[in-house]
């Protein structure tokens, strides 16, 4: 069975309304030949209503956060109900400035992710460790632990809408991007620990991305691995034509 091939943007805190209008235009105008691919766009949750409204049928829009809860007094956050209602198709959730910047644990991305599939938003899970935890050989350790936690309790029917993401911490915004070798080797470590959980069947139908410095000139060498289904790129993701490189690639 062939795997979605997925190329996403997180473009992050960037972008003013205008920006955001004219980066997706871009997009829409070269995005041409797609062999197949997906492509999605995490744009600053105020703008991403008027995008989905503009990419409709040909980028998906994500939202890059949420709250679990469905609504309540909880100032500043937004609800799965509205990511659904506004048009999204996916939710980021567990992205590493989420999880080092705002202290997010892995129970919150737990009920975040049961909250997205209990309303029909398609979960783009992040996991990575730290530098820190690489050198002392404890990368497959740590994201295994962030896996199991994060899909806690979601079912195998739940788990062939989800989609994980690879991001080492190390190689997010530093231009230190994995090697296709560093690389490959965590995809396939997801994927049997995935297998683990949900069996071969699953593990093989859910798309695992690369994120960390992903730009036009290294994406062919991780895109070769059979394991990496496609990238989620923040940087390079904020130029129509840096973007469409990648996607193209
Ligand atoms: P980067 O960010 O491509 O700028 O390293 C990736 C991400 O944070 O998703």
């Amino acid at each position: 069975m062939q795997r979605r091939e997925i190329f996403a943007g997180n473009w992050k805190m960037f972008t003013t309304r205008a920006e955001a209008l004219a980066l997706a235009r871009g997009l829409l105008e070269g995005l041409g030949e797609l062999k197949g691919r997906e492509v999605a766009v995490f744009p600053p949750s105020v703008h991403a209503r008027e995008l989905a409204d503009i990419c409709r049928g040909k980028i998906d829009v994500g939202v890059q956060n949420m709250y679990f809860e469905k609504e309540g007094a909880f100032t500043g956050e937004v609800s799965p109900v509205m990511v659904k209602d506004l048009g999204a198709r996916y939710i980021l959730i567990g992205h590493s400035e989420r999880r080092h910047v705002f202290g997010e644990t892995d129970e919150m991305v737990n009920r975040k992710v049961k909250a997205a599939c209990e309303y029909g938003i398609e979960p783009m899970v992040c996991v990575g460790e730290l530098l820190a935890e690489r050198e002392a050989g404890d990368s497959e350790k740590v994201v295994g632990g962030q896996l199991r936690k994060a899909f806690d309790g979601i079912t195998a029917d739940q788990m062939k809408k989800a989609v994980v993401a690879y991001e080492p911490v190390w190689a997010i915004g530093t231009g230190k991007v994995a090697t296709p070798e560093i690389a490959d080797a965590m995809h396939r470590y997801i994927r049997k620990e995935l297998a683990g959980l949900y069996g071969a069947g699953i593990a093989a139908m859910v798309p695992v991305l690369y994120g960390g410095s992903v730009k036009a000139d290294n994406i062919a060498g991780l895109f070769a691995s059979p394991d990496i289904d496609g990238a989620l790129v923040g940087g390079a993701s904020l130029k129509a034509n840096s973007f469409l490189d990648i996607i193209h690639v």
